[in-house]
């Protein structure tokens, strides 16, 4: 029997439950794909580990999806596409789409004085990842970068309008402020969230660039152009795996993805 790749789907993963809003806009743009999404809870946050722990947790995590015969991987965390996307191109040949390069693109293009922020997590923050993304493009940018380790903190017990998260964004942007970026990448999954704050601080004129959307439409472009895009018309069916019952709850899963959240399966991670 012949297997039409274009029905197999699209395997997606992150640390937890915050790469459900790259999940989100996949699901909003590509409706008619199949997803499975893996949030590794049992290691979450990736954001203080190590690099080369988090490599080694993403990696893991790529074999069993690839196990799913997935047709497209995408690495919806930012933390462990900065320590291991190098490794993963390397070491797999289904094609790979990471959160990092879609949203440095778009930044590029929207930036008009050249000045790009870059919010995240310590890890990607001090990966580089950011800068290397920015120099494959050889375009002349600078780019400010900023780790905010609490953030991810205030998002998971949802806050994201109190006074003390407002104090935290005022510090960590005050840098970006005065470098007087015009362009912010929010360089982390649970940062969609503090659209609202983030904007606040910054004002109207800096453009908040989301790299959920723009990995969801660089995916949508490299399915297109590989001729890998379902065209069934029925809608997509959506799996959930987690690997510990820490950490991902229906109320926490439907504040970042939304009514589509559902049962999630369990799969106990016992390797370090
Ligand atoms: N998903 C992570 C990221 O995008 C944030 C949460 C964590 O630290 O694991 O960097």
């Amino acid at each position: 029997m012949v297997v039409d790749r274009s029905e197999r789907p699209i395997g997606m993963f992150d640390s937890g439950v915050g790469g459900l809003t790259v999940a989100r806009a996949h699901i909003d743009l590509l409706p008619h794909e199949h997803l499975i999404y893996f949030g590794d809870t049992a290691h979450c946050p990736y954001g203080p580990r190590p690099l080369e722990e988090v490599r080694k947790f993403a990696l893991e995590i790529t074999d069993a999806l690839v196990e799913e015969d997935v047709k497209m991987l995408v690495v919806a965390c930012n933390s462990a596409a900065s320590a291991a996307l190098d490794e993963m191109r390397e070491r797999y040949v289904v094609p790979i789409v990471s959160v990092i390069e879609p949203a440095v693109k778009s930044a590029i293009a929207i930036s008009r004085n050249r000045r790009i922020g870059l919010i995240g997590t310590e890890a990607t923050v001090n990966s580089g990842a950011y800068e290397h993304a920015v120099g494959d493009t050889k375009a002349n940018v600078l780019l400010i970068a900023q780790a905010c380790p609490r953030f991810v903190e205030f998002v998971e017990r949802g806050d994201t309008s109190s006074d003390e998260l407002l104090e935290v964004a005022r510090e960590y942007l005050e840098p970006m402020k005065e470098s007087e970026v015009d362009t912010l990448i929010l360089g982390c999954t649970h940062y969609p969230l503090l659209r609202g704050v983030l904007r606040y601080v910054m004002g109207d004129d800096v453009v908040l660039v989301s790299s959920a959307e723009e990995t969801a439409n660089q995916v949508y472009a490299e399915l297109r152009d590989a001729d890998l895009l379902n065209r069934s018309p029925q809608t997509g069916t959506h799996r959930f795996i987690a690997s510990s019952e820490q950490g991902i709850s229906g109320e926490l899963g439907a504040r970042f993805l939304g009514p589509e959240f559902k049962a999630v399966e369990y799969r106990p991670w016992d390797k370090p």
